[in-house]
Order: C-alpha cells, then sequence, then structure tokens
C-alpha cells in the first residue's frame, strides 16, 4: 500500500515535462507524486516526446496526457484554460533553458507555456541543462525574473551531464523534486508562521575517544515529525543524533551527546512556538571521558563504568517557559517498558508539557527502529486520546492536527 501523503492527497498537479534527457527523470516524480495521493495532470512540450512518451506518464496517472494546444475533447473545455484554473501547482521538471526564457517573457506559443501565462498556482522550476547554458547571463536574468515573480526554483545540482561532461546543470532527484513541491504546497498550511523544533535520536554518551552509551532510538519519529511540520508550512529545526538524510527544507543540527542536545535545543527554542521533543536522551553519561582509547589490562578484569547524571532538556525548557520565554508549546514523549500511561502523567506533570506521546517500547510493532507506533497522547487539560497502530508519519500527522487545535495563545 503506498503512504498517502497529507499535503499531497487530492492536490491537482499539472507536471511540465520539457525536452532535455532528464526528461526520463520526470517519470519517477510523477508517479511519486501519484502514489502519494495527487491528481496529476502531465503536460509534454513536443521536444519532450523526443525523450518520452506520453504512454509512460497516461500510465502513471491513468488520466490523459496532454501535448496539443488545440487538440479539444468534445464537449470539454479549452485545455490551457481548465488545467490552469484548477491547479494547485505547476511543476515543471526538467525546465530547459529554452522554457525558462519562454516563462520569463510571457510567451505562450504552445500549450504549457500558456498554462503557465494563465494559472493562479504557484510555480516549481527544476532547471536542467548543459553547465554552460546554465551559467548564461540570458538563463540567471531569465531565472532572477521568474523567481521576483514568485516561482520558486530547485536545482540544478552539480553531476554528470548529457555531455559526458561534469558540472552544474544536472536535474535533481526525483526525491528534492517532490520534497520541494510539498513545500510549496504546504506554504500557506496550518503551521505557516511558525517556529518549529524538534528533537530525534538517541544520544551518544562518550567513553573514550571510539566508544558510547547510547540507546535503540533511530530517530525517525523525529523526522516524522519535522517533515510533517514542514508540510504544514513551519519553518523547521530538527536536531539530530540520527544518521537518515537530512531532510529537505529543513535546518538540521546534527548532536551527540546530551550535553550538545541540550545547547541546541536552549537555543532554538527561544523564540519558538512548538518544541517536540521525540529524543531519547541518555539521563546518565560516563563521568570521565577517556582522552586515549581504554586498554584492557590482564586476562580477565572487568572495567566499571561511573556514570553521572545529564541535564533534563525539558524540565530546563519548563523553566524557561515559567520565566516568559522558550516555546509556547512543548512535547514529550513517554517511552516505557511498564506501567505506560501513570509514568507518561507523571512526566506531563512534571515537566509542564502540553502533551506526552506514551509508546510502549517493548511491543515489536511499536517505538524503536521500526516504521510503525502505537502511541497514547495525554493533555495537560487531562483528557487521554488512544490511537491506533499507525505508520510514524501518520502518528507525526496525529499529534500535529492535535497541536493546530490546542487552545494556546501564540
Ligand atoms: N528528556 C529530556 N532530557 C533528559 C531525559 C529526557 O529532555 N535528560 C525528554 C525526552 O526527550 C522525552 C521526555 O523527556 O521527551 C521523557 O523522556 P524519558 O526518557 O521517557 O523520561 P525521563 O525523564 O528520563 O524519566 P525516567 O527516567 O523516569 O524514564
Amino acid at each position: 500500500m503506498p503512504t498517502i501523503i497529507k499535503v499531497l492527497h487530492n492536490k491537482h498537479i499539472i507536471l511540465g515535462v520539457t525536452g532535455g534527457i532528464a526528461a526520463y527523470k520526470a517519470a519517477a516524480v510523477c508517479s511519486q507524486l501519484v502514489q502519494g495521493g495527487a491528481l496529476v495532470d502531465v503536460v509534454m512540450t513536443e521536444a519532450a516526446q523526443k525523450f518520452i512518451t506520453p504512454l509512460t506518464f497516461q500510465a502513471l496517472t491513468h488520466r490523459p496526457v496532454y501535448t496539443d494546444m488545440f487538440d479539444i475533447p468534445p464537449g470539454q473545455n479549452i485545455p490551457h484554460i481548465s488545467l490552469a484554473d484548477s491547479a494547485d501547482l505547476l511543476l515543471i521538471a526538467p525546465a530547459t533553458a529554452h522554457t525558462l526564457a519562454k516563462l520569463a517573457n510571457g510567451l505562450a506559443d504552445d500549450l504549457l507555456a500558456a498554462i503557465a501565462l494563465a494559472t493562479p498556482a504557484p510555480l516549481l522550476l527544476a532547471p536542467a541543462m548543459e553547465t554552460d547554458m546554465w551559467r548564461h547571463p540570458a538563463t540567471h536574468a531569465n531565472l532572477e525574473k521568474l523567481r521576483a515573480w514568485g516561482a520558486t526554483i530547485v536545482g540544478p545540482a552539480e553531476g554528470r551531464l548529457a555531455s559526458g561532461a561534469t558540472g552544474q546543470g544536472r536535474l535533481v532527484e526525483p526525491d528534492e523534486i517532490v520534497s520541494a513541491a510539498r513545500v510549496v504546497l504546504g506554504r500557506r498550511g496550518g503551521m505557516a508562521g511558525w517556529q518549529v523544533v524538534v528533537t530525534a535520536g538517541g544520544t551518544r554518551e562518550a567513553i573514550d575517544p571510539v566508544r558510547f552509551v547510547s540507546n535503540h532510538s533511530s530517530g525517525k519519529m523525529g523526522y516524522a515529525v519535522a517533515v510533517a511540520a514542514r508540510d504544514r508550512g513551519a519553518a523547521v529545526t530538527l536536531i539530530t543524533t540520527a544518521g537518515l538524510p537530512d531532510p529537505f527544507g529543513v535546518e538540521v543540527i546534527h548532536v551527540a551527546s546530551a550535553e550538545e542536545m541540550r545547547a541546541a535545543t536552549l537555543e532554538k527554542t527561544h523564540q519558538a512556538h512548538l518544541l517536540v521533543m521525540a529524543a531519547a536522551v541518555a539521563d546518565f553519561r560516563p563521568g570521565m571521558v577517556a582522552e586515549q582509547k581504554i586498554k584492557k589490562k590482564g586476562d580477565t578484569g572487568g572495567l566499571a563504568l561511573e556514570l553521572v547524571r545529564n541535564p533534563d532538556i525539558l524540565a530546563e525548557v519548563a523553566t524557561q517557559k515559567a520565566a516568559g520565554y522558550g516555546p509556547t508549546i512543548t512535547i514529550g514523549f513517554a517511552a516505557e517498558t511498564e506501567d505506560l500511561l501513570t509514568n507518561a502523567q507523571s512526566k506531563l506533570e512534571r515537566k509542564r508539557l502540553d502533551l506526552i506521546v506514551a509508546n510502549d517500547v517493548s511491543a515489536t510493532d511499536a517505538g524503536f527502529a521500526v516504521d510503525t507506533n502505537r502511541v497514547t497522547l495525554l493533555f495537560a487539560e487531562g483528557s487521554v486520546e488512544e490511537l491506533p497502530l499507525m505508520s510514524k508519519v501518520e502518528v507525526a500527522e496525529a499529534i500535529l492536527d492535535r497541536v493546530e487545535r490546542l487552545n494556546v495563545e501564540r
């Protein structure tokens, strides 16, 4: 079952494909958008059809592909008018230098250019061309003009080009184009204007230069929350120990220890509206970090590690809040192996949270390292909501749906 992506679901996206060798990658973009739940209408220029056929996109979208301004199905509206009017997003990938020039000059000599001129939908361009064409002042002037008119540009990347040369001008990867589409679609979402800080992963507490104490947290839950908040229009900072790929459109700060996470979190939450503390912060760290790798002594002897307490980051944030600064809303996670609700309730109160997300990490289908989670939400005003087993992406959306409804003055 493909995962429906909330910000894409039932959105009408026009995918314009223009004539460059990277046109084949538009098929992967199209497929991801359709799987995410978007309604995708593909419009191809004549040159694009030299590289990839309309049939490919028809098979992916199960919808007709538009290639000709004057090919009007009986009883239907002129395509550039009806498509332009109903679109939520016009995405052109790849966008050639020629297409950029046409758009920047308001030309409307084919269906795609006419739609671009007629649509009120936001425009997202993923340019792809040879480096010399990319560097040409004409291309730059065209892009600047389009940007000033509100277009968003993603890429191009550096890499191998059609000519065999290496340089800037390569179409960015389909994943990044789809992420950019999500960002543009989410701009006016329910969290537009919010500053959101999310922490993720298990902290690593050094023993010596090569060893550390840590836990099984993968960071997946925190990343899902960061991406979901981004998709709702928030400016998101993700403070993470995990080695997962940096999400597009999110400020990512990599840390290792609880001390580093504390410093970054306190700095970033100063102005924030929301802190989601999904990280599994180690409560203890080795009291002494050996400067050199600890060596075995003799054939049998063990090693005793003395652990000292780490700062409680959420408790410090609560103190900040009480003093009148720090995030408006704070959310914690309680990973428990027993007495789930009692323990979570006590953390909710002790850390003065607005919401705590409790999960039983002893279950095999929930908690650490898996893609699913079964959580119970405990709110500061006393209500408790048990959610069924869901993907972590769905849990993230469910949490943020509740956050948007929280009656907290921002
Ligand atoms: N947390 C934190 N700083 C710590 C420990 C935990 O900010 N030093 C945060 C976690 O990110 C989580 C919440 O507090 O959002 C609860 O974490 P958890 O480890 O479940 O609870 P503890 O406070 O460590 O309590 P206990 O030792 O009783 O489990």
